[in-house]
């Protein structure tokens, strides 16, 4: 393929669009952000998003060539979130995309957000070179524990029976009367806390799992803050941070020694969490295993890490059709 990747993202609240090259080279990384828009109702509401993605993308698709100093004819293919997240935001960069790909004669290849986010690792200054690939994708809507064989190769290991990281982040805000969306607003009060003052549950599950579930801690958050108004809210915020972290630090490492990974990744938007990042960092250094975890930019949603997926697949002979479609259910096995 001639010229670079166009990557487009719209599957929650971000509109996003990038130019990468076929090195991984990000030209540009153009993201708009909805927070202000659903901040008022407390979470994403659908309709709206899906109004605020159609004002927005051809906007941020001509900053983001723009910014990269690149024109309409030097895009070689364009690479689109097709699943999972919200249908009616999902269909806005899909219907771009196709309008795109068709209009430019290039061709046109659809990729799960969530390998995307794990293809976020990738875009790092030193992405990871041996495999397996032990990744944990941590979003607002998933917990998910992967084991990356190769390019396009991925097993799921575990996920969450319940809330996702992330929501359990933004709900524990919410009961902290931090607004939304909640995790980065507790990642900078817990910095002034204490993670000792209280102990919340850890769940573990049976020995031996990968899976998750952060709906228990979700309700001793709740229940502990109502019978003790007077704990500072930053050590309750320290305190809830440092459960959640622990057990997703604790069984990453243990699903890295159980399948023998070359590397750990962690991605998504919660791994822009300051403690977990922290965590992650002195955990890969006293096991000896390399970590890649990428720039916060490349953390929460945008579309380099879509674009950089988008050019994997493309590599391994994926094309898209027009007949490319919003797929809101995805699972994380699908579409490599
Ligand atoms: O990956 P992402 O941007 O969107 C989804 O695909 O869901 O993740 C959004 C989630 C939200 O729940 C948000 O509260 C959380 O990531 N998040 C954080 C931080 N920044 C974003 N959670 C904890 N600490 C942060 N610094
Ligand atoms: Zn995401």
């Amino acid at each position: 393929m001639d010229g670079v990747i166009l990557g487009l993202e719209t599957s929650c609240d971000e509109t996003a669009a990038a130019v990468v090259t076929p090195e991984l080279e990000v030209l540009s990384n153009v993201i708009s952000s909805q927070v202000e828009v659903h901040a008022k109702y407390g979470g994403v509401v659908p309709e709206l998003a899906s109004r605020k993605h159609l004002e927005n993308i051809m906007v941020v698709v001509q900053r983001a060539l723009e910014e990269a100093g690149v024109s309409l004819e030097d895009v070689g293919c364009v690479a689109v979130t097709y699943g999972p997240g919200l249908v009616g935001a999902l269909l806005v960069g899909v219907s771009a995309a196709k309008g795109l790909a068709y209009g430019l004669g290039v061709p046109l290849v659809g990729v799960n957000h969530l390998q995307g986010h794990i293809y976020s690792g990738f875009l790092a200054d030193r992405p990871p070179d041996r495999w397996p690939l032990v990744c944990l994708v941590v979003s607002g809507g998933h917990t998910d524990l992967v084991l990356m064989e190769g390019h396009g190769r991925f097993r799921l290991l575990g996920s969450t029976r319940d809330d996702a990281a992330g929501e359990a982040f933004d709900k524990a805000a919410r009961t902290l009367g931090l607004g939304y969306p909640g995790g980065p607003a507790i990642d900078a009060l817990a910095r002034r806390g204490d993670p000792g003052a209280v102990s919340f549950p850890r769940a573990y599950l049976e020995p031996g799992s990968l899976d998750f579930s952060f709906s228990g801690l979700k309700t001793a958050v709740l229940l502990y803050v109502r019978e003790h108004p007077e704990t500072p809210p930053e050590d309750v915020a320290a305190a809830f941070e440092r459960a959640v972290v622990d057990v997703l630090v604790d069984k990453t490492f243990a699903a890295a020694r159980r399948y023998g990974a070359g590397g750990v990744v962690l991605a998504g938007g919660v791994a822009a969490n300051t403690g977990l990042r922290e965590a992650f960092i002195a955990r890969s250094e006293a096991e000896g295993l390399p970590l890649v975890i990428p720039a916060l930019e490349y953390c929460t949603d945008n579309a380099a890490m879509i674009a950089a997926c988008g050019w994997h697949r493309f590599r391994r002979g994926a094309r898209d059709g027009l007949d490319l479609d919003a797929v809101p259910g995805l699972e994380l096995e699908e579409g490599c």
